[in-house]
C-alpha cells in the first residue's frame, strides 16, 4: 500500500499542499520546527482519523482558520480516493466521495505503522500508554476490535456505576450485576485473545530484528492480564471473589483494562534496565515487527513512518535500521540532517526540503 498523492488546506502550519510521493522512500528533512512532523501527522491523520500528538483535534487545524481537509490517494491493487474533513461540525471522512459512517471500518483500511521519539512512553510511561499502542495496532489489522473495545468500556461504566448503586442500596438485586459480570468476561475473553495473538507474533521477530540493529539478545515482550490462562468459570468466581472489594470502591478491578505489556532484555525489564538508545531500538524493532503481521493479514506492506529516527542513536545502529528497510514497503523518515542518508547505500528515493511550511524536491548532495 502507498500513499501516491497528499493534498493538504490549512493542516497545521501549511496553507496549501500538493506533494507526489516515491513509491519507496521519502525522506523528509528540514530544519526544527518547519513542519516535518506535520506533515508526517497528516498522513497519520488521514489513515486513523486521530493524531498521535493530541486528543484536541482542532489544534490540526491551521491557526485563525476554521477548518482543515486532507486528502490522499492510496495505491493497493488499484487507487483510492481519501479524504477527511474537520471543521466546526466535527469530523467526516469519505473514500471516493462516499461518507463513511463506521470508524471501525474506515480505520482499517489505511494502515500505517509509525514511529515517533513519543513513542519511547510506551516502555517509560503508565499502561494505559501500553494499551494505547496496542488498541491502535490491532484496531487497524482487525475491524471488529475497536466495536468491541468500545462495547467493554461501556460495559465497564455500566458495572462500575450499578456497584455504587448497591453500595447505596444494600438490597439492590445481583442479578443485572451478574449480567454485566457475564458481559464484560465474553468481549474480554475477546479481546484478551486477539491482544495474546498479536503479542505473540510480535515475539515471532521482535528479537531477530532487536538484534540486527543492536548486536544484543534476548528481547521479548510479556503479555499481564488478569484473564492469562483463565476459563470463563475461573473467572467468573475471581470476579465473585472480588465482589467485596469493588463494592468498597464502586470499582471493577478485574480486567483486561488493567493489561499491560512489559519489554524484557533478558529477562530484566526494559524499562528499569535498558539504557535510552536500547529503549528506543526496542520499540523500532516493535515498529517494524508490525510489518510481516499486517502483510501476513492484509496481503499489503502498511506505509511505514520514521519520525525523527535518528536522534540519539549512533551512526552504527542508524546503518543496521537503514539496512533492514525493504524498498517494497513505502516508507517515510524526516530528519534535521540529510548527512545521516548518506551512511548507507540507498536507491530510488525522493529528498523532500521542508521551509517554513513550503516543501520542494530536492537532489541529493554529499
Ligand atoms: N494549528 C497550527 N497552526 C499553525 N501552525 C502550527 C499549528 N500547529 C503547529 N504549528 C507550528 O508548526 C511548527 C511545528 O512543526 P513540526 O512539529 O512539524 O516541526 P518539525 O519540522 O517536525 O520540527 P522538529 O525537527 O523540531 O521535530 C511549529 O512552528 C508550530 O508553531
Ligand atoms: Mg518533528
Amino acid at each position: 500500500m502507498q500513499i501516491r498523492n497528499l493534498k493538504l488546506v490549512n493542516f497545521r502550519n501549511y496553507e496549501r499542499l500538493n506533494l507526489n510521493f516515491n513509491e519507496h522512500l521519502n525522506l523528509i528533512i528540514g530544519q526544527n520546527g518547519m513542519g516535518k512532523t506535520n506533515l508526517i501527522e497528516a498522513i497519520y491523520v488521514l489513515a486513523l482519523s486521530k493524531s498521535f500528538r493530541t486528543n484536541v483535534d482542532t489544534i490540526l487545524i491551521k491557526e485563525n482558520e476554521n477548518s482543515l481537509k486532507i486528502g490522499g490517494e492510496i495505491f493497493e491493487n488499484s487507487s483510492n480516493k481519501y479524504e477527511l474533513v474537520l471543521n466546526n461540525e466535527g469530523k467526516k471522512v469519505k473514500i471516493n466521495g462516499t461518507n463513511q459512517k463506521r470508524l471501525s471500518d474506515y480505520i482499517s483500511k489505511i494502515n500505517v505503522i509509525l514511529f515517533n521519539p513519543d513513542d519511547l512512553r510506551i516502555i517509560k510511561d503508565t499502561p494505559s500508554i501500553r494499551r494505547k499502542m496496542l488498541n491502535i495496532e490491532i484496531s487497524q489489522l482487525d475491524n471488529s476490535y475497536l466495536k468491541y473495545l468500545q462495547d467493554y468500556n461501556k460495559v465497564v461504566k455500566q458495572r462500575n456505576s450499578y456497584l455504587k448503586t448497591m453500595n447505596i442500596n444494600g438490597n439492590a438485586s445481583t442479578d443485572y450485576l451478574d449480567i454485566l459480570t457475564n458481559k464484560l468476561i465474553d468481549i474480554g475473553l475477546f479481546l484478551f485473545n486477539k491482544r495474546k495473538e498479536f503479542i505473540e507474533k510480535i515475539n515471532e521477530s521482535i528479537n531477530n530484528l532487536f538484534f540486527k540493529i543492536t548486536k544484543l539478545d534476548d528481547l521479548k515482550i510479556k503479555y499481564i492480564s488478569d484473564f492469562n490462562n483463565m476459563t470463563k468459570e475461573e473467572l467468573l468466581k475471581n470476579y465473585q471473589k472480588g465482589l467485596e472489594r469493588d463494592l468498597m470502591f464502586g470499582k471493577t478491578h478485574l480486567g483486561i483494562h488493567h493489561d499491560d505489556i512489559v519489554f524484557e532484555l533478558n529477562e530484566q525489564n526494559l524499562k528499569e534496565y535498558g539504557s535510552e538508545g536500547q529503549q528506543k531500538n526496542a520499540i523500532i524493532a516493535l515498529k517494524l515487527s508490525e510489518i510481516n503481521i499486517f502483510y501476513e493479514k492484509k496481503n499489503t506492506y502498511p506505509i511505514l513512518i520514521l519520525d525523527d529516527l535518528f536522534s540519539e542513536l549512533d551512526v552504527e545502529k542508524v546503518k543496521n535500521i537503514l539496512n533492514l528497510l525493504n524498498s517494497e514497503i513505502q516508507t517515510f523518515i524526516t530528519t534535521t540532517d540529510v548527512k545521516n542518508i548518506g551512511k548507507v547505500k540507498l536507491e530510488d528515493f525522493t529528498i523532500f526540503k521542508v521551509k517554513e511550511a513550503q516543501i520542494e524536491e530536492v537532489s541529493y548532495e554529499k
